[in-house]
């Protein structure tokens, strides 16, 4: 792999100059983020946060507890190689592309660096971008597991989702054998990533559905302001910080002793389409609106509460209150890591915006994850009448990728089955 490209912007090549070890200095294992010095005029005047990458490396994934980005490009793909070989190089060939990208370095030898004979390694979009904090975060599918032999692989935990009261689902928004999230503060930085992993996977997967996020939906910083989803409320107050690493090992990554060790460290991703009937809900008084979800529109406090982190007292919520249904308190104490986002993909034809939440959330066993929490919600939240959900996905999501020696999917892939 070449390292350097003279037609390469100073804020890349200065990236490109740092190599990973540098990258990889102080970084925390759950996505922690490096930030970049730079040096002569490729300095970040404003210090802003956008020059910084997040490590590929660690214990688990980067892009699940890491603090949310701002923007989301998300694609489920389908294998069309029987070529366990040639699949299995195509990981390490995505691997060896993420881990470059997400440093903010070009894919292989670059945009314009390559041979005049050649389509360029990489497309060359994000050439001048920032690194964006990208992470790139990848899981395998129930319907991955019926090919390759590796039927005896596939986690219990990772069940096929049954199906919900009131969904209405686009089969083209559904399902997947593998994903790819790409989480970064630059939307441009995103799809950059996405679209050269579809194009060095071409001929052995294909894109089945993709969607783009904006507008974070879910915060996983405990300090930081919380975003407000497209119905105008503040949306991720309770949630798993990436910091607490004690909710995170109950919760989201799988342990050992969990049943499939070649998950340890991973975690399992449930992605639902949720669009909203955003005209409706813009007719609904606030009173209305608020008693949907049990907390003011304004500061998003509780019912009955002043501060929007103040403890919701749930029987002062209506009884089909979306935060009442969804509470630990009123479910076991059952507890996902949100992390969606909102969308608006124009409209559909009938005058009204097709926009939503992509929701995303990670937990360590979808059957005391999302399963029982949507059947309960499915069945009677008062937010039904806005919403309805259109697609849907799960995934395995595998530990992190240890070192520069390690590849996506290895655990899984190396031992037989
Ligand atoms: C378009 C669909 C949805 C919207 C607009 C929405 C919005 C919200 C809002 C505004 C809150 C309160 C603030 C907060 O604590 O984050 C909340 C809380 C929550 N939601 Fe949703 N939500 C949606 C779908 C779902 C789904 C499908 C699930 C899970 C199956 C879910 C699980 C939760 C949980 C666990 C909480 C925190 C409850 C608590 O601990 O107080 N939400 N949601």
């Amino acid at each position: 792999m070449t390292e350097t490209r003279g037609t390469a912007s100073p804020s890349r090549r200065a990236l490109i100059g740092w190599g990973s070890a540098g990258l990889a200095l102080g970084a925390a294992a759950a996505g922690g983020a490096v930030a970049m010095t730079r040096t002569g005029n490729d300095v970040d005047p404003a210090g802003s946060a956008t020059g910084v990458a997040v490590d590929f490396h660690g214990a688990h994934q980067a892009g699940i507890a890491t603090p949310v980005q701002d923007r989301l490009h998300f694609a489920a793909f389908d294998v069309k190689t029987d070529d366990r070989a040639e699949f299995v190089q195509m990981l390490k060939d995505w691997t060896a592309a993420a881990r470059r990208m997400t440093a903010g370095r070009t894919v292989g030898d670059g945009a314009f660096g390559g041979l005049a004979e050649a389509p360029p390694d990489d497309t060359g979009e994000a050439v001048g971008l920032k690194p964006s904090r990208l992470t790139l975060t990848i899981g395998f599918g129930p319907s991955f597991f019926e090919k390759f032999g590796l039927a005896g692989r596939r986690p219990e935990a990772l069940v096929d989702l049954p199906r919900f009261p009131g969904e209405n689902m686009d089969t083209s928004r559904t399902g997947g054998d593998l994903c790819i999230q790409a989480c970064s503060d630059d939307p441009q930085v995103a799809v950059h990533a996405i679209r050269n992993l579809a194009r060095i996977g071409f001929g052995k997967v294909a894109v089945r559905w993709s969607q783009l996020g904006f507008g974070k939906t879910s915060s996983t910083t405990p300090d930081a302001q919380t975003p407000r989803n497209l119905m105008g409320f503040k949306d991720g107050t309770r949630n798993i910080a990436g910091t607490e690493t004690d909710r995170l090992k109950k919760f989201v990554w799988v342990g050992e002793g969990d049943g499939t060790d070649w998950m340890t460290g991973g975690s399992y991703l449930v992605a639902r389409r949720i669009r909203m009937n955003i005209e409706t809900w813009d007719r609904t008084s606030l009173q209305e609106q608020e008693d949907v979800f049990g907390r003011d529109k304004g500061e998003g406090a509780p019912v009955g509460k002043a501060k929007e982190h103040d403890e919701p007292f749930l029987k002062a919520m209506k009884p089909d209150a979306h935060v009442r249904l969804a509470h630990p308190d009123s479910n076991g104490g059952i507890t996902i890591l949100r992390r969606g986002y909102s969308f608006t993909d124009g409209t559909d034809g009938l005058g009204r915006l097709d926009a939503g939440l992509f929701f995303l959330a990670y937990q360590r066993d979808v059957r005391k994850g999302f399963i029982p929490l949507q059947r309960k919600l499915s069945a009677s939240d008062a937010l039904n009448e806005y919403i309805q959900h259109v697609g849907s996905a799960v995934f395995a999501i595998p530990p992190g990728v240890r070192d520069k020696d390690d590849w996506w999917g290895r655990t899984l892939l190396t031992e037989e089955a």
